[in-house]
């Protein structure tokens, strides 16, 4: 079973196509980091897999559900962090997250329990009885995580969640991400930051002008992109001055950079290099403390895809709503 299963879906705006024909499968457990340029059609695409937005064509299935029969949203199996969360500023934060537990019909006791806990992960507990007017735009976004999860989705859907914050929030909110996702939660994510995805998900998504160019492990994609200079980067123990001219001089290298123990080595073959090293560690004494493929970087992997650079500014134009979801007891 999947979570979702995305089958050849699309989606235009009058005559623009915002999603091209994207199918894509996300098992339970995982998260699933979508990375694109403005206008590229993350958000449209993460609306249509929580089921806020019809595609003209193709199917969504979230936990073997159909987004699009009637009653979807009122098995409550998808909380969403929209880009633009609708949060009463002259309420509290508390009363913002009673408000949210109440329309996706949590129970009153269940709903102070899971606020507590909450608001504690988040962050959030100090500030809980202030107006949210006065509060800062990370907190804001925390606490639309907190509304977002109140009733326990099976899936969490974060457009742009960490976009534009101070440092803290977004250590808190990446923090709060592993920790749902630890209990069960899979999710889907945008996001501007590449070391986010990189670091976070188990797998990423390029969307490249409505179509989804790649998906895959972060290692795998960077696996994929073909690059002339192959290296490798090594580190003795001990070091010492000598020690780049001797790997010089090994069979099957071609060439030698770096000080301070760690070295890139260029090759001419991998087995060759591989063997020549292991001898010369065996014969100095020299211990192979690290090694590692030098690989492209996912930056790389995104100009390789998309033929762009991924820009760092974040775009919010769209606007919408949760749906309203019912308690989903005994979830993740
Ligand atoms: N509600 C809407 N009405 C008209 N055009 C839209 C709407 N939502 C998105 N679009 C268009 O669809 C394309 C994809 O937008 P979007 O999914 O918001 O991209 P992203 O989130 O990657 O920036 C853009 O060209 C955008 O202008
Ligand atoms: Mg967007």
């Amino acid at each position: 079973m999947y979570a979702v299963e995305a089958t050849a879906v699309s989606r235009r705006f009058g005559r623009r196509v915002a999603v091209d024909n994207l199918t894509l499968q996300i098992s339970p457990g995982e998260i699933v980091g979508f990375l694109g340029l403005n206008g590229a059609g993350k958000t449209t695409t993460l609306r249509m897999l929580a089921g806020q937005l019809h595609p003209d064509e193709g199917t969504v299935r979230v936990f073997e559900y159909d987004t699009q029969a009637r009653g979807f949203a009122a098995h409550g199996l998808v909380g969403v962090l929209p880009e633009d969360a609708a949060i009463r500023v002259t309420a509290t934060a508390w009363e913002n997250l009673l408000r949210a537990a109440e329309s996706r019909y949590v129970r009153p006791e269940e709903a102070l329990r899971r606020g507590r806990e909450l608001f504690a992960l988040l962050g959030l507990d100090d500030r809980a009885d202030e107006p949210v007017r006065g509060f800062s735009k990370g907190m804001k976004r925390r606490l639309g995580i907190a509304m977002s999860v109140i009733n326990y989705p099976l899936l969490l859907v974060l457009d742009e969640p960490t976009s534009g914050l101070d440092v803290e929030s977004v250590a808190v909110i990446r923090d709060v991400v592993r920790e749902l996702n630890r209990r069960g939660v899979t999710i889907l994510m945008t996001t501007h930051a590449i070391e986010e995805a990189n670091g976070l998900c188990d797998r990423v998504a390029i969307l490249d002008r409505g179509r989804l160019a790649a998906c895959d492990t972060p290692a795998r994609l960077k696996a994929s992109v073909p690059h002339d200079e192959p290296s490798l980067l090594v580190t003795f123990l001990p070091d010492a001055p000598n020690v780049a001219d001797e790997i010089r001089r090994l069979p099957a290298v071609t060439a030698v950079s770096g000080d301070g123990g760690r070295y890139r080595v260029d090759y001419t073959d991998l087995p060759g290099v591989l063997e020549a090293l292991a001898a010369y560690s065996r014969r100095t004494s020299r211990t192979i403390a690290a090694l590692q493929m030098s690989a492209p970087s996912l930056e790389e992997v995104f100009f390789h895809v998309t033929g762009s650079d991924l820009r760092s500014r974040p775009a919010a134009s769209v606007r919408w709503t949760d749906p309203a979801m019912i308690d989903n007891e005994g979830g993740a």
